[in-house]
Formats: structure tokens, sequence, C-alpha cells
């Protein structure tokens, strides 16, 4: 898949020329191509697992650019025998709270893609997690547009410091897979601007990526692929968007005059009667031949940045291991602990749930990745000396052999998406006891995956399953009865119900899907190699139905009408903590919650606010037993308003005793509001209250400027 020498040269000789004189002299056919993807003949995937790619047209000088998923790594194909690491993904990511964390995820997935021969990877993901149930949550960072830019923008830097283009996607308002390719968002401009595109404005302000995909859905009766108000006048218009428009690989026919004409300069992944359409639309006056030379142009400015790579080497697995370690260490958040963590390594442990021995790594379908063997959490028990009940042991993974091989022999598996999970093995209760009895503690990991074209559903997904209902209490009833403890570990794409249960075991840690060393990463966590330094970027509510919107979303089977062929967004800026706050509903774990082994103080807030930019610092301070990392947000609320996070960062390892002094820099635009009368930005009138900590519900402290 590398690129002949000849065609480089070719290339760098005619880009020299500038695109703009490359397209005159290019036919109307050799334009109409250079749009359009090169053939769906290669969906489904090849052997490499590459969704797509640009068409070649050598006659130009115009090399044919590999697009390759996705948002945890790159995606290739089980068929053939190349493997890439699987890393946290993008929902794992965000609750490091450490933009550092995510650049090198960006750069180590943009050092694999250069080995793979790939020029854009198709990530990340940047929608709004408006609800839990989004069949694409994990692939998605916050719910919180501050965290999702910044997060998105530093994956994307980490990506193209390595000369391989990332994608913003999709804009916009891709909350759901329900009926994705068709339903209409119908949302009011103030939240449009404020909360589902504000992510995206930062991201490109800030990282200027190489692309940005369209998004299947409508916003407000118009397909987002046909909005020119969306992709070139406020896309390039205000934020200064200079890179090309792809189409999400468009499912449904569009028209393609108004989507060359609203701002996508490449229709993925191809079609040829797309080409036939812009060469009629241009001949008979539909579509400006102005409209479709910018787009060339656009397509040959980013090949030329595409062709300025380092020589490919690799890739280098092991790299890539170390540095999803380190990943999944930065962003597993401590709900609940009683003490009983970190564990001494003393006694022998039980491990429970499935899980434990089929860790979910990643999600499927566009965020899949086919990666080395994952390290599972019993393995890795077993690779520090720890004790573990073989008997236990012996039963789950007979299961999962047996339940895999029944998969295999009994479904297709897509060989691009990963394979279904595996239903949790009920256990007899005496089973339980008998292990209650001869180990000292026990270890339940329950698990979910989830995939983009479905949503997820409320029973045996957001809500725990009877079997894990009844395993969760045995284990804690018979290990408790013994004066035994109990740890939950949490391998979950998307936010679950955690109320009803959460007082039942000692210890909740929560890894979401930490990537292909999750099992290492665990157990660097439990026994307190590392200390939890996560914060939660989503809210875990009490129920499903405390959600701002709940109702105004496809939660049940829906076939037509509402939130089918229409979502209301009525909750409008009301989306997370945002609600939790403004309505006084408690959550269950709040944004911004996490637990750590230390404590920390917080000291000497100062905040300096000019005409360009509002600066805030903090110090920090270690005020417990063991080294730890801290992160901080902080929000901006105006005298009647709710808090609003507005900028965040993580200290280093703070041994006990040491501080630091954390400085927020908030640019004054991003203090703005927008009028919907007036339509336009506008500064928050009266004094600003300023929260400092990660939790808005919990500030460390509160100042007002
Ligand atoms: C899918 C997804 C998108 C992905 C693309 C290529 O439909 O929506 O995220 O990058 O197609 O696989």
């Amino acid at each position: 898949m590398r690129k002949t020498v000849a065609t480089l040269l070719l290339l760098v000789f005619c880009l020299a020329a500038g695109a703009q004189s490359v397209v005159e002299k290019m036919s109307l056919e050799e334009k109409a191509r250079c749009v359009v993807g090169f053939k769906r003949a290669l969906w489904p995937p090849t052997n490499n697992g590459i969704p797509g790619r640009t068409t070649p047209l050598p006659a130009c000088g115009i090399p044919s650019l590999v697009l390759a998923d996705g948002t945890a790594g790159v995606r290739l194909s089980r068929r053939g025998q190349e493997r890439a690491t699987a890393f946290p993904a993008d929902i794992t990511l965000a609750s490091s709270w450490s933009t550092e964390v995510v650049r090198e995820v960006g750069a180590a997935v943009g050092d694999e893609a250069l080995a793979f021969g790939v020029d854009v990877m198709l990530a990340p993901g940047m929608n709004i997690i408006r609800n839990p149930l989004c069949g694409r949550i994990f692939e998605y960072f916050s719910e919180d547009p501050v965290i999702t830019g910044k997060m998105g923008a530093a994956y994307i830097e980490g990506l193209q410091s390595r000369g391989i283009g990332g994608c913003a996607k999709h804009f916009t308002c891709n909350s759901q897979e329900t009926n994705r390719g068709h339903n209409d968002v119908r949302i009011a401009e103030k939240a449009l601007r404020e909360i589902y595109l504000r992510g995206f404005e930062i991201c490109v302000r800030e990282a200027k990526p190489w692309t940005v995909m369209s998004s299947y859905n409508s916003v407000n009766g118009a397909p987002v692929q046909e909005q020119r108000h969306l992709l070139t006048d406020i896309l390039r218009g205000e934020w200064g968007f200079d890179g090309a428009v792809m189409t999400d690989w468009s499912i449904v026919p569009h028209n393609t005059a108004a989507q060359l004409h609203a701002g996508n300069d490449l229709f993925m992944p191809g079609a040829d009667h797309q080409v036939e359409a812009i060469i009629s639309g241009v001949k008979d006056g539909t579509i400006a031949e102005s409209d479709l030379d910018l787009a060339c142009e656009r397509i040959i400015a980013l090949a030329e940045k595409c062709a300025d790579k380092k020589p490919a080497a690799g890739p280098d697995l092991e790299a890539g291991r170390a540095v999803a370690h380190n990943a999944a260490c930065e962003s597993a958040v401590l709900l609940e602990n009683n003490g009983m963590l970190p564990l001494s390594g003393g006694g022998r442990a039980a491990l429970f749930g499935v899980r434990s021995y089929d860790l979910v790594a990643r999600g499927a379908g566009a965020g899949f990745v086919v990666c080395p063997p994952v390290t599972q959490i019993y393995a890795a028990f077993r690779d520090k000396g720890i004790p573990t009940d073989e008997e236990i042991e012996d039963l789950y993974l007979k299961y999962v052999a047996f339940a895999e091989a029944d998969i295999r022999l009994n479904e297709k598996i897509k060989v691009h998406i990963g394979l279904p999970l595996l239903p949790e093995l009920a256990l007899s209760k005496k089973l339980v006891e008998s292990a209650a009895e001869r180990d000292d503690y026990a270890v339940i990991t329950l698990g979910r995956t989830s995939q983009e074209g479905t949503d997820r559903k409320l029973k045996d997904d957001y809500y725990l399953s009877d079997t894990e209902k009844a395993l969760l209490g045995d284990v804690c009833e018979a290990f408790h009865a013994r004066g035994k403890k109990v740890a939950v570990i949490l391998n979950i794409a998307g936010i679950v119900e955690t109320e009803s249960w959460k007082s039942l075991p000692d210890a909740i840690l929560n890894v979401w899907l930490p990537g292909q060393d999750g099992g290492a990463a665990v157990a660097d966590l439990l026994f307190g190699k590392v200390n939890p330094s996560g914060r939660l970027a989503v809210t875990f509510p009490k129920d499903y139905f405390n959600v701002p919107g709940a109702e105004d979303f496809p939660y049940g089977d829906l076939s037509e009408g509402r939130n089918y062929d229409y979502t209301c967004y009525d909750e409008g800026c009301n989306v997370g903590y945002r609600h939790y706050l403004s309505s006084g509903v408690q959550p269950s774990y709040p944004f911004g919650y996490g637990l750590s082994y230390t404590e920390f103080k917080y000291s000497g807030a100062k905040v300096r606010t000019s005409s360009k930019k509002t600066v805030v610092s903090v110090t920090v301070t270690n005020s417990g037993a063991a080294a730890g990392k801290e992160a901080v947000g902080v929000y901006v609320a105006s005298p009647d308003g709710i808090p609003e996070l507005k900028a965040f960062a993580k200290t280093g390892l703070l041994a006990p005793g040491s501080s630091e002094t954390l400085t927020f820099e908030i640019p004054a635009d991003y203090l703005k509001t927008f009028n919907e009368g007036k339509n336009c930005w506008e500064k928050r009138r009266g004094r600003l209250n300023v929260l400092i900590g990660a939790d808005p519900s919990d500030p460390k402290i509160k100042l007002t400027k």
C-alpha cells in the first residue's frame, strides 16, 4: 500500500505548479473523478480493511489517498495477517482529562497509519454524547463541548504531527444511530452553536484538521451534507477551516449538486452515478464548474499535505501497546472505594464475570480494531504473581472457548466489526459460596459493547441483566458474610445504571473500553502501581429517565415518526451536567467525578481578565500519602447562569506533600453566549462566577470576577 517514488515525484512536480493550475489542465471527467471516491468495489473492505480511497489521476499527478478508520486505531480486516494496536476508545480517553495523553495516542495511531500506508485517519469521533443509549457513544468524548473540542484537537494534532490527516467527524448532530441516514434533528440555534458545533469549532480553530466528515443526518429539515450554511458559511467562513470536507459513507442517495455547492469536496465511498451526475450537472448548468474546481483544488491541497510524510517504519506494536496501556491507566475512573483498594497482593482472588476472561478492549463497527492478543484481567493477575481461584478460572475459560466457537459456527462474523459479546455466565449460589470459603477477595468484571448503525437498549444494556444482578448480589452476600471484600470493574462502551447496586461492592473502577492492554492496566490500578486519576466526562444518571431529553431519543423499537424520522433536541443547552445543575436532579455519579488513593488541596487561586482572554491559576498540593495526579476544571457562570466548563488540565504525578500550579487561558470568544434573536455571539453581562475543580457540583474554590 506504499506510494511509488515515481508517483510522489510526479505529485511534487505537479503540485509545485499550484493546485489551481493543475485543475485548469484537467478535463471535466478528471475533475468529477477527483472528487468522488475510488469505486464502491473497495467496499466491503478489501484484505486490508480500508473503507475507502480517493481516485488516482496519474495523468494529473494526483495519487490515490488511503482513508482508514477508526477512532481506536487503524482498523484492518481479520482476513489479513496484519495487526494494529487497539487504543482506548474516545470515551475512555476523555476520562483522562489530559490533552497530553490524547495527543500521545493520536501520534501513536499516526505512526501505525504511516506503517500501513494510510493518508487520512477517519478519526476522532466528536459528536456530543447527548444520551447514554447512543450506539456510537464509545467513539465520542463527552457531553461537554470543551472536553470534546480540546480532546479532538489533541488527537488530531498527534495524528498530523506524523503527516497523517485527521478527520473531525461527524459534522454535525450525529448523536443517535437509529435511522441515522434520514433522521432530522430539530434543534434551536443557540443549542446548535453552544453545544453541538462548539466542539468542532474549538477543534478546527486549535488543531486545523486536514479534513472534516459531513454527517448522514439532517438538521432542521435539510440534510447536513446539503447545507452550505453549515459546511461553508460557518465551518469555513466563521471558523477558517481550510481543509477538505468529505461526506460520510453516504448510505442514502443525495442531491450531488446540492452537496457540492454546500461545500463537500469528496464524495465517499464513491459511485459511478455520482461521477455521471457531476458531469451532467456541469453540462446542464445545475452545477457551477467553479464549485467543482474549488473541490478539486482542496483535494489536491490535501494530497500535497499527505505527500509530506516521514518514511514509514514499523508498525512498532510494542510501542503501541505501551501507549495504549498508559492511556488506559490515565483514563480509569475510581467510582467507589471503602478502603479495599489498592489491593495488597496478599491472599487469593476469585475473578468473576466473563469480561475478566474476555475483556471488551474496543467497540464494534468503524471503531473496531483487529489487534494483537488482548491482555486479559485474569492473565494480568497471574503475570503479577497474584494467586487466583483456578477452579473459577477453568470454568470461565471453558465457557469463553465454547461460546466463541459457537458464535463462529453459527454467526457470520463480520471480519471488520468484531464478534458479538458473549452473554454473562450464570453461576450457582453453591459455587459462589465455595469460592467465598476458599478465597480472600473477589473481583467481578461487567462489560458492554456497542456499535454504529444501532443504538443501545435499556434492557440488559443500560440496565444490568438479571444474571449480572444475581452474580453481583450472590458474590457480595457470600464474601461479605465472611468479612471478605468485593471490587467491581466496569468494562463498558457507555453509561450504565449504577444507583441501584453501587452500595453492594466495596469498590467500583470504571475502565470503559481500555484498549488491548486493558487487563494489565486494571491490575496496575487495583494493586496501586498506578493511582486512578480519571474523572467522568459524562454524567451517570440515577435512572435513564432522569436524562434530559430521555423521551426524545429512540429507546424503544421504532420504525417511523418521533425519534425515528425526526428527533427533537428540546432540552436545548441543558445537556448532561448543565441539566443536573440547573434542575437540582441528583445524578448517581456527576460529571467530573472520580476518586483517588490520595487527597489534594487547592490554594492560591487567581483570575485575571483582559479583553482577549481570562487567565486562571491555582496551586494543587498532594495532601495524602500516595503519589497521584489531579484533574482540574475551570467553570464560568453568569450571575444567574449555570457553570460551564471552559478549561481543564491535569497535574503531573505529585509525590505526597508536593505541589503544582496550573494555569488556564480562556479566550474571550469562548466566554461569549449565542443570542438567537440577534443571531450572533455576545459578551456575557455582569460579573462572572469562576468555579475551580473537576466536579462542578462540588467545586474546590469559588471566585467572582
Ligand atoms: C461509517 C461511519 C464513519 C466511518 C465510515 C467509513 O458509516 O459513519 O464513522 O468512518 O463509514 O467506514
